[in-house]
């Protein structure tokens, strides 16, 4: 025997690598490995109403013909799986994680529940995954999200909860669209977010978010939707987010750290001697009022007709909420009543309005610049109508900063940014995810 030849210490050394490595790779991934990965997701859906899977996912065919599976050509593997809206319970097994040719997996609309198996997180191939309106629980998996691929990660509407964990969007260089609203995520919003630099829409309103907004979302250029309402953000709206040229949509909803609103901290030119002091608070309302009402166009209910007369207190006419006190209106609720009117410049007399809810009616016109009046005001609704006209420049960025205290919650189209002056339509976002 050639002692230490060493032509066969580099043999044997590279044949036992091989040995190992092949080892490592374990059995290639082909059509019986998705095959195994769908029966094991057929087996965790414990109600399905039409039986689809149950008489369509059967072995005697090619998976490639089941029912919400797409194989591709070449391949033939599973490059697709769409089963939305079939109405099946269950839970999502780990092999799901093998059909590692997957481009599309869409299981939405639906009533699974328990976790996302971390393993979906891995299949390098996924461009689209669609998750949302189920039951899926539990916190995102603190595993690297390498994902060159992945476009969509839409998970709206489940009960998904903790914090993002910040390194989850180092290595999703594709990603377009990032949908998690409508969940129980908490902690702060991870700056690492701009690393997702073709990001279009961001939408995480719904949710228990914490803390600022992270200014680096103004590095997110492609950025066309932002939705962080009803959240627990606080601070201001960082200048930087001005940045967002392609921006047309956003909703940002703050709870703002400064004391209530001040008029001293009303001290912008636009404020300056504008402010009228009501005088006689309870003719002034009701006047006020009757004077929206003979605004109204089209009233198809009659319910200012028949509930807003001079005849009883304007405290319990209908939309309107009195301060027990002083009988002063401080809410002014007109929502979904398909009222039709422009804003009279009276309602800069309500001057004790605290929330002005005008939303979902169909109110046009430009707002009018009596509304700075309100310096009481905290909540304004004026989503799903067809305002027109420049949005007020004491809603825009540098004004609105000394009107913070006053306004902390707007909803309106093209909020932000800029106010360029330009012409927009301020309505709520349809919510187009
Ligand atoms: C898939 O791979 C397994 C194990 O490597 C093998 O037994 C099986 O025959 C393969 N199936 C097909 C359809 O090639
Ligand atoms: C399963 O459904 C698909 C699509 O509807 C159909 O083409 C196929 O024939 C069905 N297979 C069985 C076994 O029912
Ligand atoms: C999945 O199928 C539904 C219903 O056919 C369709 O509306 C949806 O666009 C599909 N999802 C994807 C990601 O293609
Ligand atoms: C499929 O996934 C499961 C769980 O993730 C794993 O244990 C199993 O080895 C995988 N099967 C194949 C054939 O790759
Ligand atoms: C936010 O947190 C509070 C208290 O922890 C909880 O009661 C509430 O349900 C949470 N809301 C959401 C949308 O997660
Ligand atoms: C992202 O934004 C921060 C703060 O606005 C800035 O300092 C940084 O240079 C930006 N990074 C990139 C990659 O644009
Ligand atoms: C306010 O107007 C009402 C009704 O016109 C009148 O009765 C009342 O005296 C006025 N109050 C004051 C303080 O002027
Ligand atoms: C406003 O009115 C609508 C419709 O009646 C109602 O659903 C909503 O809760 C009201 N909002 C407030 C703040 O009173
Ligand atoms: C708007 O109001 C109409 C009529 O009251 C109602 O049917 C519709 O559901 C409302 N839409 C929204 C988005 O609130
Ligand atoms: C209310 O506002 C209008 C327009 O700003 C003004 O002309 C009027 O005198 C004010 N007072 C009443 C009681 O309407």
């Amino acid at each position: 025997m050639a002692k230490n030849n060493p032509l066969i210490v580099i043999i044997t050394a590279f044949l036992v690598l091989s040995l190992m490595l092949s080892l490592v790779k374990a059995a290639p991934k082909n059509i019986t490995t998705d095959q195994h990965a769908l029966l094991a997701l057929k087996d965790r859906i414990k109600y399905d109403p039409t039986n689809l899977l149950a008489k369509n996912w059967t072995t005697s065919s090619s998976i490639c013909t089941w029912i919400g599976v797409t194989c591709g050509v070449r391949h033939h593997r599973v490059t697709g799986l769409n089963i939305s809206n079939f109405g099946l319970a269950g839970t999502l097994p780990p092999q799901l994680g093998n059909l590692s040719s997957l481009r599309v997996l869409d299981l939405s609309v639906n009533q699974l529940s328990g976790t996302i198996p971390s393993s979906i997180f891995q299949i390098s191939s996924l461009e689209r995954l669609d998750l949302s309106y189920n039951q899926l629980s539990d916190s995102f998996p603190s595993i690297i999200f390498n994902l060159p691929s992945l476009q969509v990660i839409h998970f709206k509407s489940n009960s998904l909860s903790g914090g993002l964990p910040s390194h989850i969007f180092n290595y999703l260089p594709n990603l377009k669209m990032l949908h998690l609203s409508a969940n129980m995520f908490d902690g702060q919003i991870p700056s690492t977010i701009s690393k997702c630099q073709q990001l279009q829409i961001l939408s995480l309103f719904n949710n228990n978010f914490t803390g600022y907004i992270p200014k680096e979302i103004g590095n997110l250029t492609m950025l066309k939707e932002l939705y962080l309402a009803d959240n627990k953000l606080q601070g201001e709206i960082p200048h930087e987010l001005s940045n967002l040229v392609k921006l047309n949509v956003a909703v940002v909803a703050l709870s703002l750290l400064l004391p209530p609103c001040s008029f001293e901290a009303v001290a912008s030119p636009v404020f300056s001697g504008v402010w009228l002091e009501a005088t006689n608070i309870t003719t002034d309302q009701s006047s006020s009022l009757l004077a929206f009402k003979a605004h109204i166009t089209n009233d198809p209910h009659n319910l200012l007709a028949n509930y807003w007369t001079a005849s009883t207190s304007v405290c319990n006419w209908v939309g309107i909420t009195c301060d027990s006190q002083n009988n002063r209106v401080i809410v002014l609720n007109l929502t979904s009543m398909s009222l039709t009117s422009t804003i009279p410049l009276h309602i800069g007399n309500l001057s004790f309005l605290d929330q002005l809810h005008l939303r979902n009616n169909s109110f046009h016109g430009s707002l009018p610049v009596d509304i700075v009046h309100l310096r009481r005001l905290e909540i304004l609704h004026l989503g799903y109508n067809t305002f027109q006209g420049e949005i007020p420049s004491w809603l825009g960025s540098a004004p609105c900063l000394n009107f913070k205290s006053c306004i902390s919650f707007v909803t309106i189209y093209k909020y932000y940014p800029t106010f360029s002056r330009k012409y927009h339509n301020i309505k709520e976002p349809r919510i187009v995810e």
